[in-house]
Order: structure tokens, then sequence, then C-alpha cells
């Protein structure tokens, strides 16, 4: 089963930080995963919630800022005074962290909330530039935006995120142009979880931090966990 960091090391350091995606890039794991908003000037940011108010010491929604007004909060002392120099990352930026190890990369586009309108098209414009097309997945709440990505660019891995329990989801996948399934952890643990394991697609499941319901994923056939303590059920699972 693979381990995929959820948003960085966001256990241990600021989530989608630079700091986060670093401590992710040494790890011997597989994955990495992290979230997708657009400023008021159309930039692409990486950071979770639709609003700063969370992660940084300003307020307002990334959607009625330009990346320069962003750039002016910091996003670590909330987390921990060693880290408040951490500025909200750039999609770029934190490409340019992973593009030179073997983490596998999930880009969750984070518009269930905001439409972000146009933001599929320049996303994966961006993996072009890096050549990393063959490298991510890239996922959403939104599967009127999955179904978008894949009508765009049908060589570039897509998957549904969900948190409910569904009936058939990897038939609905197939109509949405879904390679793959993101679901809620206990949701995975249902009829549905085997049977989406049976169709061949894979299953991949958020967000998992105790080492005990990692092992009973595994032994079910999952075929990846996202967790916030990648390093701590890397070395449970590899022991
Ligand atoms: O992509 C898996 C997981 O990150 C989805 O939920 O709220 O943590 O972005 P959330
Ligand atoms: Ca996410």
């Amino acid at each position: 089963m693979k381990i995929y960091a959820h948003r960085g090391c966001s256990g241990t350091y600021p989530e989608n930080t630079i700091a986060a995606f670093k401590a992710a890039a040494s790890l011997p794991i597989d994955g990495v995963e992290f979230d997708v908003h657009m400023t008021k000037d159309g930039e692409l940011v990486v950071i979770h919630d639709e609003s700063i108010d969370r992660t940084s010491n300003g307020r307002g929604f990334i959607k009625d800022m330009t990346l320069k007004e962003l750039q002016t909060f910091d996003y670590g002392a909330w987390f921990s005074t060693e880290f408040k120099e951490e500025k909200v990352p750039t999609l770029s930026e934190v490409l340019d962290v992973f593009k030179g190890t073997h983490h596998h990369i999930n880009i969750e586009l984070k518009s269930d909330v905001f439409p972000y309108e146009g933001m599929e098209q320049k996303v994966i414009e961006i993996l072009k530039q890096y050549r990393l097309e063959d490298r991510v997945v890239i996922s959403s709440f939104n599967h009127e935006m999955i179904q978008q990505v894949k009508k765009l660019a049908p060589h570039i891995e897509t998957a549904i995120l969900f948190m409910e329990v569904m009936v058939d989801p990897q038939e609905y996948a197939e109509k949405v142009g879904a390679d793959a399934l993101h679901a809620f952890f206990p949701t995975a643990l249902r009829k549905m979880g085997k049977e989406i394991i049976a169709s061949g697609k894979q299953l991949r499941v958020f967000t998992v931090n105790e080492e005990a319901y990692a092992e009973v994923l595994q032994a079910v056939g999952v075929h990846a966990i996202f967790t916030d303590y990648p390093e701590k059920v890397y070395n449970y699972l590899n022991k």
C-alpha cells in the first residue's frame, strides 16, 4: 500500500507550506497531496481553505486577493513560531520541490465552493511546462472539473473525491472520466471499497493518521492512503 503525505508532512509542519513539502520530499514514501486555489489575478496557490484566516495571520478569501497581497502574510506562525517565515506557495514553487524526486503528485483542485473559471487549463499548462503530466493525479470534490480535465488532457490521471458510501461509484467514475477514486476513510471499509478494488480502479483513502487503521486498510487491499504523519505510518508499516 502506497503512502502519500497529506498537505505535505502536515502533522509536523504547517500544512501546504514549502517546509512541509521539503520534509515530504526527503522521505522514502510514494507521493504527496496538496490543494490548489486561484487568486484574483489568476495565479494558482497551494492552500487548503477558501480563505487565509485559519492558516495565516491575514484574513479574507483567496479569490479576492492578488498573489502579491497574499504573499504579505505569514503562513507558518499559527502552527509554531519556528515557521514564521513561511509564505503561501504557488503551484510552480511546490512542483519545483518535487520535479527531481520520485514522488507521485496529487493535485486537488479546490473549486467546490468557488468556481475558479479556467483553473483546469492553467494547471494542465503548468504540468506541461514541468513535463510532469505522467507523474500526477488531479482530483477534486468538484466532479465537473474532473470531467473537464479529462476532456482537455485525456492522458493525465484523474480522480473523484467523495465522502459518502456510494452505490457503484466505479461506474460513476467511468461516466465522469475519473481513473481513480479517493474515498473518505470509513467508507472504504464498506462493500463499496471491495467493489472498487475488484473493478481494477485505484482506491486511495484519506485521511489516515492512526497506524492501526493503516494496517486494516492495507489488509483489505486499498492501493494508497493519505496521511498527515507519513514518516510515522511508513515506519510502522515497514517495521
Ligand atoms: O485529497 C484527499 C483529502 O485531502 C481531501 O480532503 O479536506 O483534506 O482536502 P481535504
Ligand atoms: Ca486535499
